[in-house]
């Protein structure tokens, strides 16, 4: 277990249905303070002893003694069992995992750029920005209108670029906010997929000439089954080598991710 994790038992205090979809409140406070954004934790989804029994959730919210989490509407096992546990219950958890996002220090404007259901990991962080009164811009590609997270749930002062990938939405894409945001921008925090960060490299060598190691954070798409660096499961090619994501990141510095040579 790396320096920071624990092994403890959150009690789910709160089930919120929001149409598919189910988000739970889990209130731990040792674990909750310290959790930051991008940071899963993972939660065991059964009774029994079976090894890999545990789910990666990143939280949506944090506050002093709890943290909520989004519940996929999904075939998967696990989700399947979370969504009939009672309210009480006490759920074993394990987390933080790894390193989260890091708020730079004399940051004001932040840009947050989200694509698709990751685009939710980046919400403690948009509140934590807003509340050191940071500028902050969130600018997310929303698969589905399912998946968008609703304006209400932003502090007031964030600016929201919302663009819906659906029928009903013309030809838009995130990318075309780019030429305007990112010359904005004192540091980006993204969730996204490895394509995604791709693209997000190509234009800030466009819009701002050069990517300096620190001006992009990236939260890395993987799979986690032990959170503690012994299954491999999360191997993937970051930093230089072939790397153990729970353990290095899974917040990465976007020149770790992508070539940039
Ligand atoms: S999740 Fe098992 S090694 Fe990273």
């Amino acid at each position: 277990m790396t320096a920071g994790m624990m092994q403890v038992g959150a009690t789910l205090v709160e089930r919120r249905v929001v149409g598919a979809v189910q988000e739970l409140r889990l209130q731990q406070p040792r674990l909750a303070a310290r959790l930051t954004a991008g940071q899963p934790v993972l939660v065991r989804t059964g009774w029994g002893m079976v090894p890999y029994l545990r789910r990666p959730f990143y939280p949506i919210a944090i506050t002093a003694d709890s943290w909520v989490v989004r519940l996929p509407a999904d075939g998967d096992p696990g989700h399947a069992w979370l969504r009939t546990v009672p309210e009480g219950t006490e759920l074993d958890c394990l987390g933080p995992i790894g390193l989260g996002f890091r708020l730079p220090d004399g940051t004001r404007r932040v840009l947050c750029l989200g694509e698709g259901e990751a685009a939710w990991s980046l919400l403690p962080l948009v509140v934590e920005a807003d509340a050191l009164a940071m500028a902050v811009t969130l600018a997310v590609a929303a698969i589905t209108r399912r998946e968008a997270i609703p304006a209400a749930r932003l502090p007031p002062a964030v600016e929201y670029r919302l663009i819906p990938r659906d029928e009903s939405h013309g030809p838009e894409q995130l990318e075309d906010t780019w030429g305007e945001l990112l010359p904005w921008a004192d540091v980006v925090m993204a969730a996204g997929s490895v394509p995604f960060y791709r693209r997000l490299v190509e234009a800030i060598r466009v819009h701002r000439l050069l990517l300096r190691p620190g001006f992009a954070q990236v939260l890395y798409p993987t799979t986690f089954l032990c959170g503690t660096g012994a299954c491999l499961a999360c191997v993937a090619d970051v930093a230089g080598g072939r790397r153990r994501v729970c353990r290095r990141g899974p917040v990465f510095d976007l020149t770790e991710v992508v070539e940039t040579g």
